[in-house]
């Protein structure tokens, strides 16, 4: 899995996932983007890299502003002469609600601007990133993205419609990515993380009782590490994934293998 020469944006890397999948990009011989929103945390991934030997450039970008994306995409390529490979990882709460428990609620009670700014965030962003990308890797005959879903995604949660509904979406738009641009030399595919110890889910690990509820779904009885979904991604973003697209690719320590169903085992 090496990507000398290659060049890779990877949104949302200034935390969690997308910086574990940024930090391995470079390690492996890229060149990274560092696309964030939290500039800060962008800068401090940037120096982490470059102290370690790698390539990588921070960019502040907001994957809900349209302007930003196009920037992101322009600047890449102009500077880089390239853009091999794209990661659409971003996704932050609403304003009004900064963590995911303040954004939870069952679908009747989600108001319209949380439904709205979770759509964008989780779903649009993701489709204008790939619009304004797709032209540069048809003109290079070669590309890779990956979207960062969920089995959020796949199955339904209580309490989350916009998210779960926003990763549903963003699957089928892998799929269509996929179809749509095989013949031009692009690779188009998505990860579904289970519940991977980051940030985003450290508010709903905080409430009482349910990290204890939230491991006893998981075979594997723990969180997954950013690491552990990074390398999944960097696969997919590999040469040694060629015929690989459109695949949504579950690694969740086993959460989505279960009925639900109480063991069968007596007591
Ligand atoms: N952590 C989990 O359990 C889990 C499970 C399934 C899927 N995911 C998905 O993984 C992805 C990464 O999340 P994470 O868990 O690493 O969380 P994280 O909070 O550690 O990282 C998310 C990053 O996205 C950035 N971001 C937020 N809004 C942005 C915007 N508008 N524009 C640009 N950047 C923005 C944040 O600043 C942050 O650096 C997300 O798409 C999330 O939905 C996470």
């Amino acid at each position: 899995m090496r990507f000398d020469g290659k060049v890779g944006i990877v949104t949302g890397s200034g935390s969690g996932i997308g910086r574990a999948t940024a930090i391995g990009f470079a390690a492996r011989g890229g060149t990274v983007v560092i696309a964030d929103i939290n500039e800060e945390n962008a800068r401090k991934v940037e120096r982490e890299i470059i102290d370690a030997g790698g390539r990588a450039t921070a960019m502040s970008i907001d994957v809900t502003k349209p302007a930003d994306i196009e920037r992101m995409i322009a600047d890449t390529n102009r500077r880089f002469g390239r853009v091999d490979v794209l990661h659409n990882n971003a996704f932050g709460m609403p304003a009004t609600a900064q963590t995911s428990t303040q954004a939870a609620g069952r679908l009747a009670d989600v108001e319209e601007s949380v439904w709205a700014y979770m759509i964008d965030v989780g779903l649009t962003a993701v489709w204008r990133a790939m619009k304004r990308v797709l032209p540069v890797m048809r003109a290079q005959g070669s590309g890779a993205i990956v979207n960062t879903a969920s089995i959020s995604g796949l199955r339904a949660d209580y309490g989350i419609a916009a998210y779960n509904a926003a990763k549903a979406g963003v699957i089928n738009l892998t799929r269509v990515g996929a179809i749509e641009y095989a013949r031009d030399g692009v690779r188009v595919n998505c990860i579904c993380p289970g519940a991977i110890d980051t940030p985003l889910l450290a508010p709903a690990l905080e409430q009482p009782g349910f990290a204890q509820r939230f491991y006893e779904t998981i075979p594997m009885g723990r969180l997954g590490k950013p690491e552990e979904m990074a390398n999944v991604v960097l696969f997919l973003a590999s040469d040694l994934a060629s015929f690989v697209t459109g695949a949504a690719f579950v690694a969740d320590g086993g959460q989505t293998a279960k009925t639900g169903s109480p063991s069968f085992m007596p007591e």
